[in-house]
């Protein structure tokens, strides 16, 4: 009797945590798209009107490397940027990241976004939120996705970052 009742509660315990890793799933996934929406804002492209090319790497195209592709651009929003100049040591939580992956011929392959969450999100990889959409915005990653995080912690030592210097 109290074998069964322990796996019985096992199982709830199992299930439980499927059901709160979902629900991160879930809401990974309605935060890219509500990040998507703000990036795109009234203009259809906001960040590559409104926002400020990476400090330290070339305004507008410069060749890139992989795996993000042949031509890139790099923008931060204003809470990065100032950051950035202000060589902070780390990204403020709302610092975003977005760069426009395109192919040798200058068509736009995808676009990978970087996202500064608060404190806790994901305290083993800088509490980075990651993204990669398709050109119209489909999501294709969301979330804490280890083959972004695996590779950019080649750059823990800028905070993720390895375009620009943040100390
Ligand atoms: C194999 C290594 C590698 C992987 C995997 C990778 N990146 Fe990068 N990423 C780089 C490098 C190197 C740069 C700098 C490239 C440049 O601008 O020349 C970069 C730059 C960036 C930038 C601009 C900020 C910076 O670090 O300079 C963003 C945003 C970004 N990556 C997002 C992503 C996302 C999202 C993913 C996963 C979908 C991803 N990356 C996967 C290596 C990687």
């Amino acid at each position: 009797m109290r074998k069964r009742y322990k796996a019985i509660l096992g199982i709830m315990a199992i299930g439980w945590s499927i059901l709160a890793l979902s629900q991160a799933v879930d809401q990974d996934a309605a935060f890219a798209q509500r990040l998507w929406r703000l990036l795109a804002g009234a203009s259809g492209e906001d960040y590559r009107l409104s926002w400020h090319y990476i400090p330290g790497k070339p305004m507008g195209f410069y060749q890139g490397t992989e795996p993000h592709g042949a031509l890139l651009r790099t923008f931060v929003n204003s809470i990065a940027f100032d950051a950035i100049k202000a060589k902070v040591g780390q990204y403020p939580v709302g610092s975003v990241i977005v760069k426009d992956n395109h192919m040798p011929d200058g068509t736009l392959d995808g676009i990978t976004v970087m996202v500064k969450r608060g404190k806790g999100y994901d305290p083993d990889h800088g509490d980075w939120f990651w993204a990669k959409y398709t050109p119209k915005g489909e999501v294709e990653v969301a979330g804490k996705v280890p083959m972004c995080s695996s590779c950019h912690a080649r750059a823990r030592g800028q905070d993720y970052v390895f375009s620009t210097a943040i100390r």
